[in-house]
């Protein structure tokens, strides 16, 4: 991962300040819609958008053919800005950033993820309790080189970083939805990819105690509680990892975004009413 370093606080402060030149909207909430969930931008009423490429001073997308583009707008009055497309994981979470100096205070993440826990169900709803950065704990790491302490401490702790008020009303309306039986709550591991786990990794993430596993979330969350948000974050569990030799299962891409697109609306309303509910704006 390319640490950060050649960004410094005022690269940040010009791409924020041209964004705040070219939309009326203050976001207070930012929003990335995960695999297959850009259409959770869909719902924001006055849209104002933005190319990632159109973006000055941020760094170009290199995946070729996906084009991302945040999306600001409105969702039940509030003010919210969401990173939909696909994105080269570094630029995530440098984005997290300018987020930080539009105003953002609270960063809603989603992801399309595997399943290692046993109770857990295909097109199941996971709100995150605490994450693995995998990555990180063999020294990749989006907070790797100098700190700027205008955002955040050298050290930041990572203790109770998604929210606990936040997954709480996030329970209550997957209940008033009418899918508490599909909701579930654990540890998201974030893996860096581009391959999907071989059947001895999943049981060694299994033993370890993950629920779920990804190849994204980790870089933005690490960088946005570094800058005091508040964090909350969902998978959508799109498939089970296949764990045993005698399965003949395997993942693909496609399967991935087939069930993120089948769950895409509830995901939506309950994002919608989650921010509907939040005490801002
Ligand atoms: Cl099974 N593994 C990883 N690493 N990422 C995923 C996934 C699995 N399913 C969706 N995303």
């Amino acid at each position: 991962i390319h640490s950060k370093d050649q960004i410094c606080h005022e690269d940040y402060q010009r791409t924020a300040d041209w964004l705040l030149s070219q939309t009326q909207h203050r976001p207070k909430v930012a929003i990335i819609c995960g695999s297959g969930l850009g259409m959770l931008a869909d719902a924001l009423k006055c849209q104002d958008l933005f190319k990632y490429s159109d973006i000055p001073g941020f760094p170009q997308s290199t995946v070729k053919g996906h084009a991302g583009r945040l999306v600001f707008g409105e969702l039940k009055g509030k003010t919210c800005v969401c990173m939909q497309g696909r994105f080269h994981m570094y630029e995530g979470h440098s984005l997290i950033r300018v987020f930080k100096l539009l105003g953002v205070e609270t960063l809603i993440v989603t992801n399309a993820a595997g399943s290692l826990a046993d109770s857990y169900s295909c097109g199941d709803i996971m709100i995150i309790r605490d994450h693995i950065n995998f990555p990180g704990l063999a020294g990749l790491n989006p907070l790797n080189g100098p700190n700027d302490d205008k955002f955040g401490p050298r050290f930041p702790p990572m203790s109770g970083v998604y929210d606990k008020n936040l997954r709480k009303m996030a329970f209550d309306i997957c209940k008033s939805m009418g899918v508490s039986q599909c909701v579930q709550e654990g540890v998201y591991c974030m893996v860096g990819g581009p391959n999907f786990e071989s059947i001895a990794e999943a049981r060694l993430l299994h033993r370890l105690g993950v629920d779920a596993v990804g190849m994204s979330t980790a870089p933005e969350v690490l960088v946005a509680s570094h800058c005091g948000m508040r964090v909350f974050g969902l998978s959508l569990i799109t498939n089970k990892v296949v764990k045993s030799y005698e399965d003949n299962a395997s993942v693909s891409h496609e399967a991935v975004l087939e069930v993120s697109k089948m769950r895409s609306e509830t995901l939506q309303v309950l994002v919608t009413e989650l921010i509907s509910r939040m005490d801002i704006n």
